[in-house]
């Protein structure tokens, strides 16, 4: 039997335009869009979305939901349920687990995990190491969203340092290269400076100066040169600072671009003057750096030198964070919040509603050539956000969805609230209520 669902009035924003229209879904698919839509079957289910902004559900290109080893932090079920309550439909998980996800076996048991407990549609990345060339090259590029290389060390130990094998890599694998850039000798070097300068007991504050800018424009400007020698496909994740913005360009469109970047929540949101306020809550790798960098990051992403925004969602328990600044891991939970942090900024005038959908399920969608998903256009997929932008509500430890239990955001009030999620066509998060875990889908990818 056909499965319907019928969304009434809703201002549709998608491919640069807002528009009022009725959205008819058929099973897990969008079956048309047209300014009005008559019911036609008695048992669809009609909703009502008369003063809502319907978008297509957000692609998050880097999360870490901790699963397999770290599950004291996180888990696939906890992180993707908290990512719809989020208006995120569809993600791609990083292979700093336990085990790392650094052999096929690994990385299709994890596809196997989400396949019985995710809410929502996944991929996950291969991880790259500094001897697993060979497994690397195995990895069939149609069924993994791509290869994720530390260049700089973070949660997990993951760093790829023997540039032999980098250049190695980069020649070799027909898979999208990601990036965490941080030059890991100044890192090292500006750590053992302020070690001996506060003797151990660095203040939260100094975190950007230690993972500096200068870390990340070195190592960042390294992988371009290189992905430029090797004619491989690079994209750098989140780009942090100012400087690194100048090294991207808007010159071609999206779909031809060699080298893209990606910009997270919490590099457009917070700023080093928040560190007095939140500590190690805000301690994210690479850090959270000067209000120019962000002024400047906001600046790349409008003229399209940054291509897509994600969450690097990183959960850690609050009792590791409220660690000291050496001893407290680098991440925060941010599936949860991220649609309406950007819906804040467009209250703000800072972005329009159109670009927030460009950036976080068009250009996904168009990066990694994600089949039918991330716009609402007849015949793809029915991921759809519905959301009330007059809605405020209060970021508090019981409406936080994260198995953590913490925000960064805590205090803060968003005015936009997600009413509907949709994913494949099912309703899996309504008016502040999980109803049930609806069909998830594998990401297929047209390359
Ligand atoms: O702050 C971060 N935390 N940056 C990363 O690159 C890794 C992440 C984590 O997994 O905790």
């Amino acid at each position: 039997m056909t499965k319907r669902i019928l969304i009434k009035n809703a201002t549709v924003v998608n491919e640069g335009k807002s528009r009022l229209a009725d959205v008819l879904i058929e099973n897990d698919k969008i079956a048309s869009i047209e300014d009005s839509i008559s019911l036609k079957h008695p048992d669809t289910r009609v909703i009502n979305a008369d003063g809502l902004y319907l978008l297509p559900g957000m692609i998050d290109d880097q999360v870490h939901f901790r699963e397999p080893g770290l599950t004291h932090k996180a888990d696939i079920e906890s992180e993707s349920k908290a990512a719809v309550a989020g208006g995120i439909t569809s993600f791609i998980e990083m292979p700093n687990t336990q085990p790392q996800a650094v052999t096929i076996d690994e990385l299709e048991k994890k596809y196997s995990r989400a396949k019985e407990v995710s809410w929502a549609n996944y991929s996950f990345m291969m991880g790259g190491t500094n001897d697993n060339l060979e497994e690397v090259l195995k990895v069939d590029p149609k069924t993994v969203a791509g290869l994720k290389l530390f260049l700089g060390s973070s949660t997990g130990n993951m760093l790829v340092d023997d540039e032999k094998v980098l250049e190695e890599i980069f020649t070799k694998t027909p898979l999208l290269i990601s990036v965490h850039c941080e030059d890991e000798n100044i890192i090292k070097e500006n750590t053992k400076k302020y070690t001996e300068e506060y003797n151990g007991d660095i203040p939260i504050e100094k975190h950007p100066e230690i993972r500096s800018a200068e870390a990340c424009y070195t190592s960042s400007s390294k992988a371009i040169a290189l992905a430029k020698k090797t004619g491989a496909r690079l994209h750098v994740f989140h780009v942090s600072t100012g400087a690194e913005t100048k090294l991207f360009s808007n010159k071609l469109p999206l779909k031809d671009k060699k080298i893209t970047a990606e910009v997270c929540i919490h590099h457009l949101w917070f700023t080093d003057k928040d560190y007095a306020e939140k500590g190690t809550k805000i301690k994210w790798n690479p850090a959270v750096k000067t209000k120019k960098d962000r002024e400047q990051l906001w600046e790349a992403l409008l003229d399209n030198r940054i291509d897509v925004i994600a969450t690097d969602h990183a959960p850690h328990t609050l009792e590791e964070k409220n660690r000291t600044y050496l001893e407290a891991p680098s991440g925060g939970p941010l599936v949860q919040h991220a649609l309406v942090a950007l819906l804040e900024m467009y209250h703000k005038g800072k972005i329009s509603l159109e670009k927030i959908v460009e950036k976080t399920a068009h250009n996904p969608s168009i990066l990694f050539q994600i089949k039918d998903r991330g716009y609402i256009r007849e015949g793809y997929k029915a991921d759809l956000v519905l959301v009330d932008l007059n809605a405020p509500w209060t970021v508090k430890k019981e409406n936080i969805f994260y198995k953590c239990g913490w925000s960064p955001f805590e205090g803060t009030t968003f005015k936009s609230r997600i009413t509907h999620t949709m994913v494949n066509g099912d309703v899996v998060y309504e008016k502040f209520n999980f109803t049930q875990r609806g069909k998830v889908e594998r990401l297929a990818f047209d390359r």
